[in-house]
């Protein structure tokens, strides 16, 4: 399977909190912002350098910079809540977003919005809290290459199996990093144990 699970302690920490029906709003999202921190840098850990010529204090050196641009599309809603770690973290990045719901009764999503910066020559990553059958990451992954991106990436914080093996279905080259890699999804394709309706339990609307 194509997904890379963070194996920095401090991610079990933090997701232990998010998927506990004791943590409220309020405490839920700085939970997720500082475990989208370690997932960001996790996700980019490979990201190519290009030599930069500088002059420290001391004398001149070839420093590393960041060789390609970056571009950052969180899916509405819950991947809202993954977005401000990756801004602190690359000041630099472009921004696009792409609006998808799941019909309750089906599960199918459906897209109801898509802006998307250029990405052709850039890293594109896709953050979307929860990988449950696929289908929204799936689309999402669509719409970005058909703007022509081609080294995209997918940043989740709980996986499924069954979203795991669609988008690799579908997206073979699209690396997933994700800080659990969950057991199944239930009747109503929810992720178990997962942590419920993410964005629900962000933005207080249970
Ligand atoms: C959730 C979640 C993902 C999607 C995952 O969003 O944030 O986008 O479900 O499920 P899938 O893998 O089966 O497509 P939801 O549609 O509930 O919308 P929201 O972010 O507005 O709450
Ligand atoms: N979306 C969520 O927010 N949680 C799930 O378990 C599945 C989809």
């Amino acid at each position: 399977m194509a997904i890379h699970l963070c194996s920095h302690p401090l991610a079990q920490h933090l997701l232990t909190g998010l998927r506990s029906t004791e943590t409220n709003p309020q405490h839920f999202r700085p939970l997720a912002r500082r475990l989208t921190t370690l997932l960001a840098l996790e996700a980019t850990a490979d990201l190519p350098t290009m030599a930069s010529p500088i002059t420290t204090p001391l004398e001149p050196m070839e420093g590393q910079v960041l060789a390609h641009g970056i571009v950052v599309i969180p899916i509405l809603r819950a991947g809202l809540a993954m977005l401000e770690p990756f801004l602190e973290l690359f000041p630099d990045v472009s921004v696009g977003y792409i609006g998808l719901e799941r019909d309750h009764a089906t599960a199918v999503a459906a897209s109801y919005y898509c802006k998307l910066p250029q990405v052709q020559g850039c890293t594109t990553l896709v953050v979307d809290p929860m990988l449950a059958t696929g289908g929204s990451a799936g689309q999402a992954i669509d719409h970005v290459k058909a703007a022509g991106a081609t080294d995209v990436r997918l940043v989740c914080v709980v996986a499924a199996p069954e979203g795991v093996a669609a988008v690799e279905a579908a997206h073979p080259d699209v690396p997933i990093y994700a800080a659990a890699l969950d057991r199944e999804l239930n009747a109503k394709k929810y992720i178990c144990p997962g942590l419920g309706d993410f964005g629900d339990r962000l933005y207080g609307t249970l």
